[in-house]
């Protein structure tokens, strides 16, 4: 009797949400203009990780992809088509064992090492700093490069800057021109160490920040490449990490990283990446929310050491991290992307936009074939996954200038917790166009928002949406575009309003110009 009354009631629910519907409202101050909001918030991250390199980006001598090299031209074009502003390399964890010597000159001379933190493969350093670099000249992207402080040394990371960034005659830089590159490289941006309290080293923070300044005073300025030295900062709520490496080093650093993963269940059993029901999509939301909790507490404790925001907060690694796919190696983390990857990241990047203040840099983990990724890849083919089609929409974000907003939205509510439905961001561009990304996190109820648009100059509105009808769909190798771009049509212009129909579980950029 009681399974009857269950199905009964379940059914119910069923039949009634989809016609849902509830109302909020957005307030945009276009006179209210803040800060630019970088574009390197839309940055990202390539480790020797699994398939993202090998496989990934840089594929077999005999594989006949269109190709350069042995790079892949076809995620090539489609990162391209995203504007991707910069790529993080050589790891994560693996960047504390990478010696970058064994990755340049005659590829078939080069040493091999193992990959003790992703399943002890070889790693045959085929791919190495000139690989990395030409790829990134054809991604048309600044490097990111994080050096080794856990078993490296300060003089091989001082070497590798003045290998690539270096003008006059020296020994390393002889070699790069044998390596058949007579001008520097000059890369900017530096990692000193990765997550140096855990793979990186297992550091406490005091000894960590006199690595850094030591780190830091050897790797130096060249002519027409100034670093922008990046410190390893905090594990997700280390908040000591933060205060410790701030009063230490200070502005003595361009940025200081943060890392924060969503992990749906728990760290040994992760969750599935597709096959979850409502209680675990309504956690996973809730966890994404955390970040603006995160970077709102260690943004407060920089400002009391650098009050003027100089020292930027690098999120070079955030995104969801679920179990791997049945039947994939499980060191390789490769895992799919579902409509709840689109979400957490529309709701993540509109987190950075309303911080950019002090979130000038992040890197979602990672590019390809591994964690959140942008694309997947199966021997030729490759598709475009629902994360993707956010980052594309939001590329009008890049560069452009913040506007103040507040949404009074209402609540997605499940098993008696709740969460705002929506977020957003917005922000004007050059040419005094005005962009705001809408978030429907409730996989139910469609939103009608009505918006105060204060000092915006509009004629007309278009937009275009990411969607689906459940949370779990996801693109894959025999339905490709089951999730993509599409035109929105629910906004309007009525008088001076904008009116918003929000469908349950959507991306939404809207255009007013
Ligand atoms: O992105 C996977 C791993 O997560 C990185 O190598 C490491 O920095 C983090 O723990």
């Amino acid at each position: 009797m009681k399974k009857i009354i269950t199905t009964l009631v379940i059914s119910c629910l069923i039949i009634a949400k989809p016609f849902a519907q509830s109302t909020g409202k957005l307030f945009v101050y276009a006179d209210d203009a803040k800060q630019k909001i970088s574009k390197h918030i839309y940055g990202h991250f390539s480790e020797h990780l699994g398939r993202c390199i090998y496989d990934g980006f840089w594929v077999s001598d005999t594989a006949s992809i269109p190709k350069k090299d042995r790079l892949r031209l076809d995620v090539i074009e489609a990162l391209k088509k995203i504007q991707i502003p910069n790529l993080r390399w050589p790891g994560g964890c693996f960047a504390d064992e990478y010696h970058w010597r064994d990755g340049i000159g005659v590829r078939s001379q080069r040493p091999t090492m193992i990959n003790t933190n992703w399943g002890n493969v070889t790693e045959d350093n085929s791919f190495g700093t000139h690989e990395f670099l030409e790829l990134c000249n054809l991604l048309k992207c600044e490097p990111y490069i994080t050096a080794n402080v856990g078993s490296g040394t300060v003089d091989e990371m001082s070497k590798w800057v003045e290998y690539l960034n270096f003008d006059g005659l020296s020994p390393v830089t002889t070699i790069r021109k044998q390596n058949g590159h007579s001008a520097p490289f000059n890369v900017s941006f530096w990692g000193v160490g990765n997550e140096s309290w855990g793979c990186g080293g297992r550091m406490t923070p005091e000894y960590y920040a006199n690595e850094f300044r030591r780190y830091s005073v050897f790797a130096k300025n060249y002519p027409n490449a100034p670093l922008k030295r990046i410190a390893c900062g905090p594990n997700s709520e280390d908040y000591n990490w933060t205060d410790v490496l701030m009063k230490n080093v200070g502005t003595g650093m361009w940025g200081l990283t943060l890392h924060y993963y969503v992990v749906p269940k728990t760290w040994s059993d992760k969750g599935s990446a597709t096959t979850f029901d409502e209680k675990e999509y309504f956690t996973t939301m809730q966890k994404t929310l955390k970040m603006d909790e995160l970077v709102t507490k260690h943004s407060t404790i920089m400002d009391k050491y650098d009050p003027n925001k100089k020292v930027a907060l690098v999120v070079d690694e955030w995104g969801i991290w679920t179990n791997v796919e049945p039947g994939t190696k499980p060191p390789f983390l490769f895992q799919q992307n579902s409509m709840r990857d689109a979400l957490i990241a529309g709701t993540t990047l509109n987190i950075f936009n309303n911080h950019s203040d002090r979130v000038r840099m992040a890197n979602l983990a990672q590019t390809i074939n591994v964690l959140q990724s942008l694309i997947l890849t199966e021997g030729n083919k490759m598709l475009l996954t629902p994360t993707y089609h956010v980052f594309d929409l939001y590329k009008v974000h890049h560069d452009a200038t913040l506007l103040s907003i507040k949404v009074n939205a209402p609540d997605y509510t499940s098993d008696g917790r709740k969460i705002p439905s929506v977020n957003a961001s917005a922000s004007i561009d050059s040419n005094h166009v005005v962009h705001i990304s809408l978030v429907n996190i409730d996989p139910t109820n469609s939103i009608n928002i009505t918006t105060a648009l204060s000092g915006v100059q509009w004629k007309t509105v278009t937009g275009k949406v990411v969607t689906s009808t459940k949370f779990n769909d996801y693109n894959s190798f025999l339905n490709p575009n089951k999730i993509t771009t599409s035109a929105f049509n629910a906004a309007k212009k009525e008088g001076d309003n904008l009116l918003v129909n929000l469908p349950p579980l959507s991306v939404v950029v809207l255009e007013l110009k």
